[in-house]
């Protein structure tokens, strides 16, 4: 077993040796067959084998809550990192261990463990921070240190040292680094590592970071732009000083552009529309500064209900979402919804559009989700406009 634990490089051994643990911790502990069988007949492409490639994808980085990555990300990502001759050789032999060898591999892996000083997090945090901060690495060894970084950064403990190891500081200062790909990387490590953790958001906005974020979301690159809404939404979700501060920098504003702009990605207008979601159900709840006339604008509003007549379900799903968060806060106006935004009527082609949605099994399922959100955007609606004045009291 000990001739596998081989780096290729002297200078990142250490998380090479993690690396490599990991996967067969994973390969054996969780008898993944399946992986090994992929690696196996090389069904991992090849852009994964390269390194540095991370193929998490985004849905994952909002959900995962700040927690390990999945296994499969990991994985890939050790993969990415390893001799693929090697994994290759290893997959095969896994596959054909019996139940007492695996138990011995087991026994040998722990072993193995204990006898070999495994660097803790916070050695391996602080390689990569003193990496990515050596300008006379390699462009490559520097790329590497970053992605080295964003797996760390998954676990809470390791996000909460951040700001001690020097590395939120660090990582903030490469948001202007000319280098897109380390800009990328640095958003997405800022969102990962603020998520759902109050320590670490706090930390960024003392570094004054999120009004940064902010104007990377407007980067003509479309990966940058949607990283840095990635970490926007990380940092001002559910987070009272975020919600202070995306507004101080008017973000409605920036929400609202990218929403009314057809030529913009898609990916992006769809994570604006959820945002607006999530920042209106916090300003619904919250109780601190109950005048917030942000999302009042008529206009804001119009770019929201707009969207609700998308050809794209994802987008238009987040629309409903939106507007069923929008009506119920106070400070938006019911005759707005009404005769600027004209909601009933495009509710009516909504539906429309969805009785139209049967062939498929799935689309039938999303499309009775959607439909039932159509009502309750309705329902509450109708309440509001009940309870709004009239316009001759206007
Ligand atoms: C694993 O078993 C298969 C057949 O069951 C055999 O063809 C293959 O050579 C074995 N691989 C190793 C590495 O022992
Ligand atoms: C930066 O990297 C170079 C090349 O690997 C190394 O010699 C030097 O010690 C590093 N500097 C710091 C401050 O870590
Ligand atoms: C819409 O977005 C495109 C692409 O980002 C941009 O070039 C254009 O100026 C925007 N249009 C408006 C009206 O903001």
């Amino acid at each position: 077993m000990a001739n596998l634990i081989t780096s290729r490089r002297r200078r990142s051994s250490v998380s090479l040796t993690i690396l490599q643990f990991i996967f067969f911790l994973v390969v054996i502990f969780s008898s993944s067959y399946l992986i090994a069988k992929e690696i196996e007949n090389n069904t991992v492409s090849d852009s994964e084998m390269a390194v540095g490639k991370l193929t998490v994808n985004d849905d994952a980085d909002l959900e995962g809550g700040g927690g390990f990555p999945s296994l499969d990300g990991m994985l890939h990502w050790a993969i990415g990192h390893s001799d693929p001759a090697k994994l290759k050789e290893a997959a095969q032999s896994v596959q054909n261990l019996s139940a007492d060898e695996l138990q011995m591999r087991q026994q040998e892996l722990k072993e193995w463990v204990e006898n070999s000083k495994m660097p803790s997090d916070t050695e391996l945090m602080q390689t990569a921070i003193a990496d990515l901060k050596n300008s006379s690495l390699s462009s490559e060894d520097r790329h590497r240190a970053f992605q080295e970084l964003l797996l760390l950064v998954e676990l809470i403990d390791n996000a909460n040292d951040l700001e001690k190891l020097g590395g939120l500081a660090a990582v903030i200062q490469e948001l202007d680094n000319s280098d897109i790909e380390i800009r990328i990387t640095s958003a997405w490590i800022l969102g990962k590592a603020g998520q759902n953790n109050p320590l670490v958001q706090k930390q960024i906005f003392q570094h004054g970071a999120l009004l940064k974020l902010m104007k990377m979301v407007q980067s003509s690159s479309v990966e940058e732009g949607i990283k840095a809404m990635y970490a926007v939404s990380a940092l001002s979700r559910n987070n009272v000083d975020g919600l202070e501060l995306f507004f101080a920098g008017h973000g409605e504003r920036l929400l609202q552009d990218i929403m009314s702009n057809s030529s913009i990605d898609i990916r992006l207008r769809r994570k604006s529309a959820s945002l607006v979601a999530d920042l209106a159900e916090s300003l619904t709840e919250s109780t601190s500064n109950p005048e917030h006339q942000f999302f009042s604008s008529r206009y804001f509003l119009k770019s929201v209900v707009h969207l609700v007549a998308s050809s794209d379900f994802d987008l238009q799903e987040k629309a409903l979402m939106a507007v069923k968060s929008l009506i119920k806060l106070r400070t938006t106006k019911a005759l707005d919804f009404k005769d600027f935004c004209s909601l009933e009527s495009v509710l009516e082609r909504t539906r429309e559009q969805l009785n139209q949605i049967g062939a498929d099994e799935l689309d039938r399922d999303l499309a009775i989700d959607m439909e039932n959100l159509c009502k309750e955007v309705e329902s509450l609606f109708r309440k509001k406009l009940e309870e709004a004045p009239t316009r001759d009291e206007l």
